[in-house]
């Protein structure tokens, strides 16, 4: 998020020198080669345009730092591993350490007066942090100002969302260094859009927003349940409530699962938040979203296992699609992660495809036993993994899984995979990118996501 967000602001900012500092040395290299470290369309001609001009990268956590007006703090803020609240709370160590980082800088540089500089931060992190920071400031006489400005990018459109944000928010108790912070942003997006707040509301806001987004999928998907019971179409029951513009059509996709490294983490995170002010029914609440997800992946597996009479062990099944989403190699928290990782407890032979995500990280992501089974193999193209199998599972909604497909020619050929697999053929299709009667004409089993199996 850092590094895009960064490239943007020296883009639309041609006057501002913008400096991009990391503890990795690696990292630092990549962003100046060129293969980035982050892949993001439009990304590599931004950098290339802006590198060396007004956007420069450094190891040096300290020069950039004194010379700042304005600091950006990007730090990642996973789960907790391990200790209380883990998988629940945010583990802030880098984040915290970043702020001690700017802490220590400025204050062998006095810290207050001229030396007051604008510590922005982007980190998704708890309600209530900018007292953490603040409290780390005040505890080193610094006076530096906190302004909560969280990013509502996806992965896979960044560049794009930067350049046209549906909103920024700006929150802050400092309203100079809240408009320090909007006016350089209104260099490009409509002082309309931008919205200034308090930093409580700003940080809260993040989360509610992801929490929100995801609370729709589970939704969805928990209709989807009910529509393959009653022989509804989720498709069409999306497209009907959408329809009305107080519910919207976005993030109605009913699927195997949400995954990415953000939806299940603040939706816990926010669960905690209110647990931890002694709401445990809200932190239920909040929590149910994840829970429904869990159950989704679960039972995309049991279909698959009750579709196949029962029993999976010795199946081949061929996985397509790894990634959370299409158009990225990064797989945390995929649903394909869970859904593999139960394939191979079955005692399935399992044969990835993902046009993008390597076998080194689909083993990684599935972790434990399973992500180093000799049962687990990475195919080339899908037809080498669909090559004999049972079973076809799509698991990432990849354009080149579609069928009918609008680009044929580097489409999957789905009859002639039929041709290949073991008979009867299955397809389950977890993210309902293919007609499942037109599969059914080649001669598959087709299950679709929310639609009656017959
Ligand atoms: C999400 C939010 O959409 C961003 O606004 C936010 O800034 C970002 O998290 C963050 O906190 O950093 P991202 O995780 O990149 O962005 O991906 P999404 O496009 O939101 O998709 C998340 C998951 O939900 C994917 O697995 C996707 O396939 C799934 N999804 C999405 C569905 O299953 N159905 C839908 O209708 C939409």
């Amino acid at each position: 998020m850092g590094g895009p967000t960064m490239a943007v602001i020296a883009k639309r900012c041609p006057d501002v020198n913008v400096v991009i500092c990391d503890i990795s040395d690696s990292v630092i290299k990549a962003w100046q080669s060129p293969e980035l470290p982050v892949k993001e369309a439009g990304l590599q001609d931004l950098v290339t345009q802006v590198r060396g001009k007004n956007l420069f990268f450094t190891t040096d956590l300290v020069r950039p730092v004194l010379e700042a007006d304005i600091i950006f703090v990007c730090v990642d803020t996973p789960p907790k591993s391990c200790g209380d609240k883990a998988g629940y709370a945010s583990d802030t160590c880098n984040f915290e350490r970043a702020i001690r980082g700017i802490a220590s800088a400025t204050k062998a540089a006095g810290g207050a007066g001229t030396g007051r500089k604008t510590v922005v931060v982007k980190s998704t992190v708890p309600v209530g942090t900018w007292r953490i920071v603040r409290a780390i400031f005040n505890a080193n006489g610094l006076e530096h100002s906190i302004v909560s400005n969280p990013e509502f990018l996806a992965e896979g459109t960044a560049v794009a969302d930067l350049l046209d944000p549906s909103r920024v928010l700006v929150g802050s108790e400092c309203s100079k260094a809240a408009s320090q912070v909007a006016d350089l942003y209104a260099r490009w997006v409509p002082r309309d859009r931008i919205i200034l707040t308090d930093t409580t509301s700003s940080e809260m806001s993040k989360l509610v927003a992801n929490a929100l987004l995801a609370q729709r999928i589970s939704s969805i998907n928990c209709a989807s349940i009910l529509c393959e019971r009653v022989g509804a179409d989720v498709g069409h029951v999306a497209r009907a409530v959408g329809a009305d513009p107080r519910i919207g059509k976005a993030f109605l996709r009913a699927s195997v699962g949400f995954g990415g490294s953000c939806f299940r983490k603040d939706v816990l995170n926010l669960a905690h938040v209110c647990r931890s002010a002694s709401l445990p029914e809200l932190g239920d609440y909040w929590e149910s979203i994840v829970q429904m997800n869990e159950f989704q992946k679960e039972r995309f597996v049991c279909t698959m296992s009750t579709h196949m009479f029962g029993s999976l062990r010795g199946k081949r099944v061929a996985v397509l699609g790894f990634a959370f989403k299409k158009n990225t190699a990064d797989a945390r928290e995929t649903a394909a992660a869970y859904v593999v990782r139960r394939l191979l407890q079955e005692r399935a032979t399992v044969v990835v495809y993902d046009p993008m995500v390597p076998e080194s990280t689909v083993r990684a992501e599935v972790g434990g036993d399973e992500g180093a089974s000799p049962l687990l193999t990475v195919a080339a193209t899908a037809a080498e993994a669909a090559n004999a199998a049972h079973a076809v599972a799509i698991l990432t909604e990849w354009d080149e899984f579609r069928y009918p497909s609008e680009d044929a020619s580097c489409a999957v050929d789905y009859p002639s995979l039929y041709r290949a697999m073991t008979k009867p053929a299955f397809i389950f299709d977890g993210r309902r990118v293919t007609n499942a009667e037109m599969l059914r004409k080649i001669g598959f089993v087709a299950y679709s996501v929310g639609s009656a199996a017959t």
